[in-house]
């Protein structure tokens, strides 16, 4: 698993905002926050992915350097994925995209686990491809699986890079338990716990809402 703040870089001060009550009442910062973010992992992902040599011709020479052998598939996880996508997006910029709504089913028994619906889904074929799968918050996983559950009617793919900004152990565990297909895991950090409405401790808050408002 990838984890962006066990090194220091400015990245920590754009999860510190994220995670900041007084620069949340910022929504646009709050999404900008997401998209730098967005960025910053999309350039790590880009450092593991298949390159191959290529000659370019400048109006003066030759040059020869890797590049990218293709592009991924990012796949965006309605909505609050929407502008850690952005960011994503920004890099891989000529990559082929889909989009997948998923939302809790809310219960206020604390004690009920929680379930996830899904009401959408567009995106291209993914067979052989290496897919980006774009949520901030990494809480329970179940999202996430039922995503790729879901994704899998559109083809076996290559690999699936999981990416959020913040991610809790359980749901780490879930997902290695439950994806039987190549994957690896970025975040920008690993929380500590979540709460009984499954939300991540210390986390941020509900994403989707600070970046859209509530619903
Ligand atoms: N979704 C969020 O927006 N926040 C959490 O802490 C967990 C899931």
């Amino acid at each position: 698993m990838f984890i962006l703040n066990q090194k220091n870089s400015v990245a920590n001060h754009f999860l510190a905002e994220l995670r900041d009550v007084t620069v949340q009442k910022d929504r646009m910062r709050f999404r900008k926050n997401l998209e730098r973010l967005g960025e910053i992992l999309a350039y790590e992902i880009s450092r593991s992915l298949p390159f191959s040599e290529k000659t370019i011709t400048s109006p003066l020479g030759e040059v020869s350097t890797p590049l990218l052998e293709a592009q991924p598939v990012v796949i965006s996880v309605l909505r609050a994925a929407v502008p850690f996508y952005q960011g994503i997006i920004n890099f891989f910029d000529r990559a082929d995209s889909g989009f997948i709504g998923a939302y809790r089913n809310e219960t206020h028994e604390t004690d009920l686990p929680v379930t996830i619906s899904l009401n959408y889904l567009a995106a291209p074929d993914i067979t052989d491809k290496t897919v980006i799968l774009v949520d901030p918050m990494l809480a329970t996983g179940k999202s996430f699986i039922k995503s790729v559950q879901h994704l899998l009617t559109n083809g076996v793919p290559r690999q699936i890079e999981i990416v959020s900004a913040i991610a809790a152990p359980e749901g780490v565990d879930y997902i290695r338990k439950n994806l039987n297909i190549p994957y690896r895991i970025w975040t920008g950090a690993l929380d500590e716990k979540l709460n009984a409405q499954s939300y991540i401790i210390p986390g941020l808050g509900d994403a989707g809402d600070l970046a859209f408002g509530p619903k």
